[in-house]
């Protein structure tokens, strides 16, 4: 690091003391809801378990394996719509493979945020999914009203397109009051529209009397150099070869204090719930370590728990091949000792 650079992270780290935001979230009433996620990551969206369980590459044993690598917690993403009936009710055998998600992971010690992810299919279809959502909180809360305390539940990951902000904090509002009503105690998770971006974080409506909610946003900031070579991110298919910069780093101190500004103020906690950098678009595994450990770090001077995308599919922390962690990315997110 040249003399320059330290010199900048230190005044970053000075504007962002006297701004009165380098302790902040999480805050408030509602920290001890915070304070039972610490260090996640996001498991299962991509994998053939739900429709086929002999087909399953996660396995128990993997619950196991993520306590003892040093996680606390998982992010169990649910692409839901599809293992609904014409009339919305989930499939019963899509349940009871919930269930043993849910029972799996707290025998292993592991906390669970129940995350609806169909994102996309609520920008393509808005009218379905207002009336997918409702119905799969209407199924899925009253089911784990009596899970333990370290099941949370995330209303919708990354709502976009015709989810605007009124959209969304209407919506949200009528997700959160079904969920309320057979779990008044039960931390729930809401992020902003555009894909949970913090610069949304201040359109976002919450209601002021209910303190179990942790906020949560997404960073995959710089996103050229996070999604380089990825079909699915728009014109970033094409684009290699773009190096990791600590300059990364500071604006992720800057984005950060932002967010925790905006916590301290609000009153609420904050979830960094996703972010990671593609691993399949030849960045040498280096760069993604430096990005990884440089965002953990950032996240855990802001105060904020975090869920590393993801286990397995892409971005992998650990190799089902190998049958083990990919240990640079697991020790950039776990520093200490296992
Ligand atoms: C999406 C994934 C995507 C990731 C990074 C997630 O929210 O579900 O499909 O790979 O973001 O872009």
């Amino acid at each position: 690091m040249t003399i320059l650079r330290e010199m900048k992270l230190a005044l970053v780290a000075a504007i962002a003391l006297l701004c009165g935001v380098a302790e902040a979230a999480p805050a408030g009433a509602a920290a001890p809801a915070a304070a039972q996620f610490r260090r996640g990551v996001n498991i299962i969206g991509y994998d053939p378990i739900w429709k086929d369980p002999a087909k399953a590459r996660f396995q128990q044993k993997h619950f196991g394996e993520i306590r003892r690598g040093g996680f606390d917690f998982v992010r169990v993403n649910l692409f839901a719509f599809e293992h609904m009936d014409e009339r919305n009710r989930l499939d019963p055998k899509w349940l009871e493979r919930l269930d043993w998600v849910v029972r799996e992971a707290g025998k292993a010690g592991l906390g669970v945020i129940l995350d609806e992810h169909d994102f996309d299919a609520c920008a393509k279809d808005l009218p379905a999914c207002k009336v997918k959502l409702p119905a799969f909180w209407r199924q899925v809360a009253p089911r784990y009203a009596r899970a333990p305390a370290s099941v949370a539940f995330e209303l919708l990951n990354e709502p976009y397109g015709p989810l605007d902000a009124d959209t969304w904090n209407t919506l949200s509002a009528e997700l959160l009051g079904i969920v309320r009503a057979s779990n008044p105690a039960r931390t729930v998770i809401i992020g902003p529209t555009q894909w949970n971006n913090f610069a949304q974080l201040k359109t976002l409506k919450l209601p002021e009397a209910d303190r179990n909610i942790l906020v949560t946003f997404h960073y995959y900031e710089p996103f050229r150099f996070t999604h380089q070579g990825a079909s699915w991110a728009g014109d970033m298919k094409d684009v290699k070869g773009v190096q990791w910069s600590e300059d990364g780093r500071l604006q992720a101190r800057r984005d950060f204090a932002t967010v925790a500004a905006w916590a301290k103020a609000q009153r609420r906690p904050v979830l960094l719930g996703e972010f990671g950098a593609y691993d399949m678009s030849g960045t040498p595994i280096d760069q993604r370590v430096a990005y990884t450990k440089a965002i953990r770090e950032e996240a855990e001077a802001a105060g904020f728990p975090w869920a590393y995308w993801q286990f397995d599919s892409n971005f992998l922390v650990w190799d089902m091949d190998k049958d083990g962690w990919v240990e640079p990315i697991r020790s950039a997110l776990i520093p200490s000792p296992r």
